[in-house]
Formats: structure tokens, sequence, C-alpha cells
């Protein structure tokens, strides 16, 4: 079943159901905010307290940040880029068999985005709704001129317990601190028992995520780097949307391209950023 749906306020969302999975994917942002296999916790985390108002990015699942990862030279403009604030077209949805489930959403420029961003281009997000999650990212430059992007699909995870937490896979990988602006070096898994702000480079192979009791699998394509971010106990109590303990149950583990990841696009030119995410039991 995929019905299109509305909350009261007027904000729209596709729900996809079949015998073996739940989703929600919202217009704004073509926000994926809900994923779960049917009788499993969900994979995707979503803030209990997070709005559905246009123009506010919603806490969870996974917005897309886009032409921008972070913050822009230019404070008057949004952190993160417009992508997940922007209201997409509904371009298809197919129920491809029992099990399965494929829907493209697309943006493209216009006046409000041309101010904020001088390039004409085309974003189109294909999504696989199955037993895995499939998510493909596509920039087509529409533009004369060349134009640079750095992006990434921020997926928020939802875990029992982050200081139970290990993400396997990024041992010995460079990565830039983003609370001390330092480059390091991995050593063995990450854990969790303060804020982590941190971009991963060079990153080829897949991200295990491992909780207490599943594993969650993350295939990245077209990405050489992967943020991982936790704002412990201090920054959730400033971050919008998040109640106070939240922390606790969510991790951000982001297919990107960000920082000396970021890709330059010439005129007609296309990339595409992919992310397949399942599970496996414990
Ligand atoms: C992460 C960044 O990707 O997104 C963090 O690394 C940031 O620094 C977080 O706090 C959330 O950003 P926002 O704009 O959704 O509050």
């Amino acid at each position: 079943m995929i019905a299109h749906k509305k909350l009261p306020n007027g904000f729209e969302y596709i729900e996809i159901k079949n015998s073996t999975t739940e989703a929600k994917i919202a217009l704004q942002g073509a926000h994926l905010f809900h994923y779960a296999r049917v009788g499993e916790e969900p994979i995707l985390w979503l803030s209990e307290v997070s709005d559905f108002e246009y123009k506010k990015a919603i806490r969870g699942g996974i917005p897309i940040c886009w032409p921008w990862f972070g913050f822009n030279e230019d404070k008057s403009l949004p952190q993160h880029g417009f992508a997940r604030t922007s209201i997409w077209q509904f371009i298809s949805s197919e129920e491809v068999d029992k099990q399965t489930a494929a829907l493209i959403l697309r943006m493209t420029h216009n006046e409000e985005t041309l101010k904020m961003w001088p390039y004409k281009f085309e974003l189109e997000l294909h999504v696989i709704i199955s037993k895995r999650l499939t998510i493909k990212l596509k920039t087509t430059n529409k533009d004369e001129k060349s134009f640079k992007i750095s992006q990434a699909l921020h997926t928020y995870f939802g875990v029992l317990d982050i200081c139970e937490v290990t993400v396997k896979g990024l041992d010995k990988k460079p990565y830039l601190d983003a609370l001390t602006w330092n480059h390091e070096i991995q050593t063995g898994d990450v854990t969790f028992n303060q804020e982590v702000d941190r971009v991963y480079q060079e990153v080829d192979g897949e991200i295990v995520l491992s909780d207490r009791n599943r594993e969650v699998y993350i295939k990245s394509r077209g990405s050489s780097s992967v943020v991982v971010w936790n704002p412990w106990i201090e920054k959730t109590k400033r971050m919008s949307a998040m109640k106070e303990d939240a922390y606790k149950s969510m991790l951000c583990i982001e297919t990107s391209n960000a920082f000396a990841d970021a890709r330059v696009l010439k005129s007609k030119e296309s990339h595409t950023l992919k992310a397949d995410i399942f599970t496996k039991p414990l």
C-alpha cells in the first residue's frame, strides 16, 4: 500500500506499508522520517518532539543536506543547505512486488534557490523500501558553469543504549574532529562516552553499527566520507526538537561528500550518492 497523506496542518507525506516494512517520507525535504521492519524496532530514529512544519527540518530520519554540508561561509544561509526544507515534487511510486516499493522525488532550481545558490540543478531521490533500504541522491548540473557540492544523507539511527554501541569499519581512517578542528586518526572501533562530531575521510568499505540486539550495515557508493555525530548531554540541551535524554537512543552515521570529499560537477554532469542499509539480528 502506498498512500498520500496529510497531517492536520497540511504537512504532506507518503506512507508505504507492505508485508515486511513500513515507511513514511515527507514531501518537504524528500525526508524519510520512518523506516521499520514489521515486528522490529524502527531502524531510523525520530525525535518524540520533532516538528512537522514547513520550513523547519524534521529532527530524525534522513534529512538531506544539500548543496552544502554544515555551515555556509555566508552565515545568513541555512546550515546543511536548503534541500531539507524545500518542497520536492512527487514523480512516481511503484509497488515492485509484495515486499518492495520504489519512489522517486525531485527538486529543481527555482527563484528562491537561485538567490541562495546561483546554479541551475536537478536533484532526484530514488528510494527503495524493502527488507533493506536503498537511497540514491542524484545531482545533475543543469547550468552552463561548473558547481561544487558537499552533501550528506544525514541518517539518524535508533539505538538501545549509545553507551553500548560500537561502529566498525573506520579503524585507521583519518578524520576531522569538528569539535576541535584537529585532524586525527581513528584507532579501533568508535565508541561513545562523550560528544562526537567527526568527518571520517578515505572510507571505502561498509560501516557496521553494532547495538545490543542487532547490527546495522551501511554500504555507501559515490562517497568516501562518513560523518559520525552524537551530541551527548550538554549539546542536546541546546538542540532544537530534542528531549534532554534523546542522545541516549540515537546516533547519526551520515553517508556524505563532506569537506575534502566535496564534488565538482561540470555542466550536464551528474553524481549519485548512495546508501544501502540493512540489519542482521545478533
Ligand atoms: C551534524 C553535524 O551532521 O548535524 C553537527 O556534524 C550538527 O555539527 C548536526 O549539530 C545537526 O545539525 P542541525 O542543523 O540539524 O541541527
